[in-house]
């Protein structure tokens, strides 16, 4: 990664709002750049610049911990009533400080279905699920709260501990192959590192309101599990094919099925310049491989 420039150190003061699995590696990361990072998640957790926010019950943060904040990142999903979260329960507490910036973690959803075409960020949105209509509202919202918010839109999110190769070992996936289907995804890293480039080069770069962050080579799950199998050393089962296994899957993962589209990353790779660690599903797996 680049060396730490001025632009990120001790002067900044990072809230990550929802410390899940792409929060934690942002939280990790930036802590190495000197800024001084609090993370919240539902429950009280040992690490004391953990704090707990959980809009389900209403438990806000103290203030305190919003003093002197600079820079905030939402990674928290839209709840179940389809409103977010931090808008909800935070919005005023938010509008009363001096931000630098906002990022809102969002997802690819709200392209909807394109056959398999390519989508970028001057497309239309058309969610097709009610979950990514819910998300686009949400964009929404976050747009119109004037906050100096950038959306960052991401596909399928993996990363060491969350990948193919865990999925395998507990047997939570099945290997399904559907004619022309392809999925886009990102290495966690990747999100961390492009939100970073962006935040140190945010004087020099053209600002962007809405940024996918996703890998260059979107293809097939049956593509990402032979290489899986392969690295393991273990003979892949037969395909079943997707007509025939359809009834049998979640909701959840039946209406992931139901969407094809190949994300484009050209504004964030090309126009802006960032440089992806992780070019393909296939280097993105050996590090989660080596490093799970
Ligand atoms: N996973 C994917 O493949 C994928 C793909 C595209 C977009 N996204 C979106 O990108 C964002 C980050 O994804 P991720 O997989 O890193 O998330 P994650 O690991 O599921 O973490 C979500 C975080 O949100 C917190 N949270 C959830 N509901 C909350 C509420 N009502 N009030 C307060 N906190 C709440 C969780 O708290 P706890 O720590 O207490 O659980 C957790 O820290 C999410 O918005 C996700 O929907 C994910």
């Amino acid at each position: 990664m680049k060396k730490p420039a001025s632009l990120l150190g001790n002067k900044n003061k990072f809230l990550i709002l929802g410390c899940g699995f792409s929060g934690s590696f942002f939280a990790k990361t930036i802590k190495k750049y000197g800024c001084t990072v609090f993370t919240s998640s539902r429950s009280i957790k040992r690490d004391p610049n953990s704090f707990v926010f959980n809009s389900e019950n209403g438990e806000v943060p103290d203030a305190k911990i919003f003093d002197g904040v600079t820079h905030i990142l939402s990674c928290i999903p839209p709840d179940k009533n389809g409103n977010d979260p931090v808008l909800e329960s935070l919005e005023n507490k938010l509008q009363n400080l001096s931000l630098e910036w906002v990022g809102y973690l969002s997802t690819t959803g709200v392209y909807g279905n394109t056959e398999g075409g390519w989508v970028s960020e001057i497309d239309q949105p058309n969610p097709f699920q009610k979950r990514s209509q819910n998300r686009l509202n949400c964009e929404k919202r976050w747009i119109e709260s004037g906050l100096p918010v950038q959306i960052f839109r991401l596909p399928g999110i993996y990363g060491p501990g969350r990948s193919t190769f865990e999925a395998i070992k507990n047997k939570k996936i099945r290997v399904i192959s559907k004619k022309n289907q392809v999925f886009s995804r990102v290495h966690v890293a990747d999100i961390t590192n492009a939100i970073i480039y962006l935040l140190q080069n945010k004087s020099s770069l053209k600002f962007y309101q809405i940024i996918n962050i996703a890998d260059d080579e979107p293809c097939s799950q049956l593509e990402v599990m032979q290489y899986c199998y392969n690295l393991i050393g273990s003979k892949m089962p037969k395909p079943i094919l997707f007509k025939d296994v359809k009834e049998e899957l979640s909701p959840i993962a039946q209406s992931f099925w139901m969407e094809n589209r190949r994300v484009s990353n050209k504004l964030l790779c090309e126009t802006l310049g960032y440089k992806l660690i992780f070019k393909n599903y296939k280097i993105g797996l050996k590090n989660c491989y080596l490093n799970t």
